[in-house]
């Protein structure tokens, strides 16, 4: 399908086979195959014979002669095609020799004709002038412009997609001033590709990936299925984690392929809105210090981000030296978050439910929309507790697509994307059938917190503008019953004393309520403002309503499997196995909106749970719509133990894995469903691929993989176009995708996968350190001194695995410093610093008893104890005291290393790639030449200075030097097969217990 517009030149070139007859008397250069008069490749009539030109040694010069002769300008781009064996039967003419300022081709000086084989290149040159069409090179769909999917504006046919692998990668990143390539499309093993076999093949040194060959004999190779995302040095986005919702979390900033956190002193507003504004959540409400959503383990970059506020990405904000920081001072952040909205109710606190994903608000499906889920979104948009669930219609018809997410909330999350969801593989919803509520508004609002589900726990008033506790020693089921008869929980079965809240301090709204028990509202019972009585002698209000009485399967894979447990009476129990058969499993695996059962194992399959047991002897007939509808010996009447406890596996149990692998992380992508694992067709989007392998453990980037010939077939393929929203979806349940459906494909067209980043293919980027992979982090055992005045002299610190370290000074003497002096380009050792005489330093020590010799050319060099084995304090930090100022004494000296700093800061080498040492001069001299060029090249930020510059400035980044190493053989092919649908029982148990090894 997409091999049609990719290979147009090529069909094109195809059809051109057969030429005209030759016209006695008359030379013709023609242009052919482009997609305009100034562009092709180029076939020539010379003394009255048709034929190509070979592509050997031609180079601006010719080209510009060809592009003069055409009334087209100048060359844009010279490229070189490869082309089949038939079209290369033609006779050739090669040895075109031109000054460049010939009129015509004809004056240049021309060889002879001959065959192919005189041709080294067996090539044709395929010439792109100035007046032909402008190609706009970049990368799409990634999260930054240098990440993404290559893609290439203005032309139809250009097959970028096809095939970038390294070297490929590494011209367009340059191209695209992102720094280096970090990820390309890999050539697995298994597949009958060769490495060589590529469509476009670059040496890695072009400009402009369209000055790379092109090899049309290998376009069939062209699987734009395998593709990867090229991610580059220069890539940056952001995310946060360890939170309850995806707007809020600790931040954490990737840069290349390393993620790491930032400190909590370089987060400032407008950084933090920006980052807000890239992960689609609203502005930034409050940033946080420290532990609040637990510690990173990543790095921590020691650069700062300084936005203006505005922009779209934090990869265009500017960087510059930032703090220090361990984990402890990570920093966090909330966001508004504003990923719902009521729309067309008379006040936005009612309304049907939309949600929003990129720019765009849709509808939600009101399938399995409850009262909790309700609850929560009114809690979220701070509109008191859900009144109502109005059904179809009734706040108008929709006309947008609905999406199509099921939450299943119990009605105590702070945010709906905290709820589980089940949006993979939903069936599509009806027009008429969005979801809708009525929230109260915060006018006497009420809200229960620290509960089980929305229909108990400690409960709180809205009063003047904030919510306070609710104290009283006589609180009774009184006033319980109004509390619970406001928010539509039915009856109280207990009001209690509930523990104060932990450790946020709520103030306290309401003390020694009145209620006669028959009020429809709190507030018209008899109360008394809080003023009046001084908190901590009275206690929290609580209630249990009847309308908390649920149901939750424990200790299971996730929430459609496991052990029985029922929420009665305020307390979580289980229920006993005597009697438990499909028909009662049936009722729990419908009421938790779980499809149907598959089996009902007892004797405590999912472990033994504590407490009380609430049932025993269920006898459901299957129809039943909850549980406790079903007949029973009664609430708490059983002869039973813990070890008895009943558990389910309901048909919409899932589970993923990848099978038939070699390797970790790669191969045949199964879903289970349905008691039956199968397949996935090959319509997975990038997103898709990122959100599958993170949920797997195995990195944030995938790549479709060619199905291996000796594969098995498989008998179910479940599911069709996988679309995972990005920023959106955490886990693939969320994913939308056509519904379930056992042949959504055929079988051999189910995708196969690699997760490109932890598999042994990149392993070896991982060790050579944490963070080596990017632009930010100095190369391993990179040197700095801080705490002096000049850069010359300081506190000496040494980066290792990821982090900045410092040195002790025991037997730290003159010679040590002469190392280290040399190392940083400043000159002789003037001074040996001890007792932390620049102030003592932070994380690890490091080095301990260095003994260089003195002419070691770096600290690393020298002998010392193991890294990390030291036994000193940061009070014994060593320091130096050079002679010179960095990068100006140095040249003078014959020893000292070129002024090239050893510690790669992220602005240093951020400066490096977009040339603004050189191009500060440049900048003034050029600024008017640079900024055409960065229009015509729309090229991003990073696109400001000439590309000659860059090119000769981004070698030092340590990943260029990078060599693959083979994957590591695995001789093991693990072979669990749990496909066979005769012994459902079976299968299904030792899939449960792989799943919980
Ligand atoms: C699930 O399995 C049952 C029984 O094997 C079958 O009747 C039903 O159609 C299946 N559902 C899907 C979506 O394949």
């Amino acid at each position: 399908m997409e091999l049609s517009s990719l290979g147009l030149w090529s069909l094109l070139l195809l059809a051109c086979g057969t030429l005209p007859p030759g016209l006695a008397g008359e030379n013709l250069v023609n242009f052919l195959s482009g997609d305009n008069k100034c562009e092709g490749q180029i076939q020539l009539l010379y003394n009255g014979q048709w034929g190509l030109m070979c592509g050997d040694g031609l180079g601006m010069q010719e080209a510009s002669v060809i592009c003069r002769q055409h009334g087209c300008g100048s060359v844009n781009s010279i490229s070189q095609y490869i082309l089949t064996p038939e079209e290369m039967k033609q006779p050739w003419l090669y040895g075109a020799q031109c000054h460049g300022d010939e009129a015509t081709l004809w004056e240049c000086l021309l060889g002879p004709w001959g065959p192919l084989s005189g041709c080294k290149c067996q090539c044709v040159a395929v010439i792109i002038c100035s007046g032909g069409t402008t190609r706009q090179i970049g990368l799409a769909d990634g999260n930054s412009p240098c990440s993404g999917i290559p893609e290439a504006t203005g032309v139809s046919g250009l097959a970028l997609r096809c095939d970038l692998q390294k070297e490929e990668a590494g011209v367009l990143c340059r191209q695209l001033e992102c720094g280096t390539a970090l990820q390309w499309s890999r050539v697995y093993p298994g597949t009958d590709r060769k490495q060589e076999d590529k469509y476009i093949m670059c040496q890695g040194t072009e400009p402009d990936i369209l000055h790379c060959q092109i090899n049309v004999n290998f376009l069939e190779q062209c699987d734009l299925l395998t593709y990867t995302q090229v991610i580059c040095t220069g890539h940056v986005e952001a995310r946060l984690l360890g939170g309850t919702h995806p707007c809020e979390g600790r931040l954490e900033v990737l840069q290349g392929l390393t993620w790491g956190t930032v400190c909590y002193d370089d987060l400032d507003l407008p950084m933090a809105h920006v980052v807000c504004r890239e992960l689609e959540c609203g502005t930034a409400v409050s940033i946080l210090r420290g532990s609040h959503f637990g510690h990173g383990s990543r790095p921590v970059w020691t650069e700062a981000f300084r936005c203006v506020g505005n922009e779209s990405l934090l990869f265009h904000c500017l960087r510059e030296p930032g703090h220090q920081c361990g984990h402890d001072q990570d920093a966090a952040l909330i966001c508004s978050g504003e990923k719902f909205r009521l729309v067309n109710g008379s006040n936005s606190c009612e309304g049907r439910v939309e949600l929003r994903v990129k720019n765009d608000w849709q509808p939600l499906c009101a399938t399995h929309w409850d009262l909790a889920d309700a609850m929560v979104l009114c809690h979220q948009l701070n509109c008191g507790y859900a009144v109502a669930i109005p059904q179809r219609g009734y706040f108008g018809n929709v006309s947008n697509p609905i999406w199509t997410d099921v939450f299943h909330c119990v009605g105590t999350e702070p945010h709906l994307l905290s709820c589980p969801a089940s949006t993979l593989g939903a069936q599509t919803c009806t027009l008429e059938n969005s979801a809708s509520v009525i929230c109260s508004g915060l006018q006497d609002a009420l809200r229960l917190m620290d509960g089980q589900s929305h229909c108990d726990g400690r409960v709180e008033v809205f009063l003047d503008g904030v919510w306070g506790r609710v104290l009283d020693n006589a609180w009774d089921l009184r006033d319980a019953a109004v509390v619970c008869r406001q928010l539509g929980c039915g009856e109280a079965q207990r009001a209690y004393d509930a523990p104060a809240p932990g450790h946020k301090t709520v103030p306290v709204g309401l003390s020694l309520v009145h209620c006669l028990g028959s009020e429809t509202h709190l507030a018209q019972c008899n109360v008394s403002m809080s003023q009046l009585v001084p908190a901590g002698t009275l206690q929290d209000a609580g209630v249990v309503c009847s309308g908390s009485l649920s149901i939750r399967l424990a200790e299971g894979k996730g929430r459609c499997a496991g052990r029985v447990e029922v929420f009665y009476q305020g307390t979580w129990g289980t229920v006993c196995d005597d009697a438990w058969d499909l028909q009662d499993a049936h009722v729990v695996c419908r009421q938790l909106g779980c499809g149907y059962a598959l089996s009902a194992p007892g004797a405590a399959y999912f472990g033994a749970g504590t407490g009380h047991i609430w049932m025993d002897e269920l006898g459901c007939l299957g129809e039943e719509s909850a549980l406790w509808e079903c007949q029973s010996g009664g609430w708490g009447r059983q002869d039973c133990g813990h070890k008895e406890d009943a558990g389910v596996v309901c048909s919409e149990f899932t589970d993923v894995r990848l099978q038939e692998h070699s390797q970790p992380c790669t191969g045949r992508l199964e879903i289970f469903y349905n008691g039956t694992w199968g397949g996935v067709c090959q319509s997975l989007s990038a997103a898709s691929l990122r959100v599958l392998c993170g949920q797997l453990g195995c990195g944030s980037q995938g790549q479709l993989l060619a199905r291996p010939r000796s594969s098995s077939r498989l008998e179910t393929i479940w599911l069709k176009s996988i679309h995972c929203r990005d920023k959106h979806d955490r886990s693939l349940w969320q994913c939308p995708s056509e519904p379930w459906n056992s042949h959504s494909c055929l079988s051999g067209e189910e995708a196969w996968l690699v997760c490109t980043e932890k598999t042994a293919v990149s392993e070896d980027m991982e060790q050579l350190s944490n963070c080596s992979s990017t632009l930010s982090c100095p190369e391993e055992g990179a040197l700095r001194v801080l705490g002096g005045e000049d850069g010359c002299s300081g506190r000496v610190e040494l980066w290792h695995r990821g982090s900045w370290g410092t040195v002790c000074d025991d037997s730290w003497d003159l010679a040590d410093a002469e190392v280290v002096c040399r190392q940083l380009g400043c000159g002789p050792a003037i001074a040996v610093l001890h007792n932390a005489a620049f102030g003592p330093g932070s994380g690890p020590i490091w080095l301990d008893e260095v003994g260089c010799r003195g002419s070691e050319m770096s600290l690393k060099a020298c002998q010392a104890k193991p890294w990390g084995y030291g036994d000193c304090s940061h009070k014994e930090d060593a320091g130096v005291h050079c002679l010179g100022v960095s990068g100006t004494v140095a040249s003078g000296n014959s020893l000292a290393l070129p002024p090239i700093p050893e510690v790669w800061t992220l602005p240093e080498i951020a400066c490096l790639v977009l040339g603004c040492l050189l191009g500060i001069i440049l900048l003034v001299l050029a600024a008017q030449w640079c900024h055409s060029r960065a229009i015509s090249m729309g090229s991003g930020v990073m696109g400001q200075l000439p590309s000659d510059v860059v090119y000769e400035y981004i070698e030092p980044v340590p990943m260029e030097e990078r060599t693959e190493k083979p994957a590591a053989p695995q001789s093991l092919v693990q072979d669990e097969d749990y496909d066979d649908a005769e012994e459902p029982e079976d299968s299904l148990r030792e899939h449960m217990e792989a799943g919980h090894q």
